[in-house]
């Protein structure tokens, strides 16, 4: 486990950075995500991936925007953040105006919405835990995901590629500034960080078992090359 050399390892969003750096790199190198990277998946593999993060957002979102007068989960709530207008224009795009009706929720993603309808009415933090993983992840690796799709797959934010594009967030750097420092101040126990971290964790596994299902379905047996450094520890910030 390796923390960052360029963060100073103060507060809780740093404690809990470093707790999950093992999570996060056994994600990092899913074998999907480094194919669709590569451009060596058929362009339908990220068709199913957005379908699958459409029930991912769907749900999380609504969760969020339910429980927003909860001040733990109103520190975090913010429209900019909002992935799932953005999923539905690029299947629009990528799918054309029946897209709903090709909607069809894999194992995995039912496992991870199940959890998420879970943590809509349990303690705060849950909450928070989720949106922390996968929002936090869209503003960072996101980025480089959204850049190595465009090469890959010659899209753009009007041709499918508006999910990995903040529109209302002008400075990414900044704004993971300021939501770990909100996840700093957090009046949260020791007891209940560890709850939050726990859920981070459970939430990275639910994200990794979502990409190996991708995974099994996409990328051809045998092409298991997906090892490579991890960029999370790399000076640039997002
Ligand atoms: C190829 C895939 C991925 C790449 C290249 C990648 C890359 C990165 C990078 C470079 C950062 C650090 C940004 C910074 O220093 O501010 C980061 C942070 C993060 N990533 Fe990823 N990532 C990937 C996949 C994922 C996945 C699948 C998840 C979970 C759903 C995830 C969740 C996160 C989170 C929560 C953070 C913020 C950690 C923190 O600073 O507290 N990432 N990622």
């Amino acid at each position: 486990m390796s923390a960052p050399v360029d963060a100073p390892e103060a507060g809780f969003s740093a404690a809990l950075r470093a707790a999950t750096t093992d999570d996060h790199r056994t994600a990092e190198r899913d074998g999907f995500l480094v194919g669709l990277m590569r451009g060596s998946l058929p362009i339908d593999a990220y068709v199913d991936f957005a379908r699958q993060l459409w029930f991912v957002y769907d749900t999380l979102e609504n969760a969020a925007r339910a429980r927003r007068s909860d001040p733990a989960v109103g520190a975090f709530v913010d429209a900019a953040l909002e992935r799932r207008p953005a999923i539905e224009a690029d299947l629009a795009v990528l799918d054309g105006p029946d897209w709903r009706d090709a909607l069809v929720a894999r194992p995995a993603t039912t496992a991870y919405v199940e959890r998420l309808r879970w943590v809509a009415s349990a303690w705060s933090g849950n909450l928070v835990a989720h949106h922390y993983t996968r929002y936090l992840g869209d503003l960072s690796g996101g980025v480089h995901i959204g850049r190595a799709l465009a090469r890959a797959y010659g899209l753009d934010e009007t041709s499918g590629l508006s999910f990995y594009r903040f529109d209302r967030i002008d400075d990414p750097v900044a704004y993971k500034e300021h939501y770990r420092a909100r996840l700093d101040t957090m009046p949260w126990t020791d007891t209940e960080r560890d709850h939050v971290t726990e859920e981070v964790r459970r939430a990275y596994g639910l994200n990794t078992a979502l990409l190996a299902e991708l995974a099994a379905a996409w990328v051809p047996a045998g092409d298991v090359d997906a090892e490579r450094p991890g960029e999370r520890d790399q000076p640039h910030r997002g």
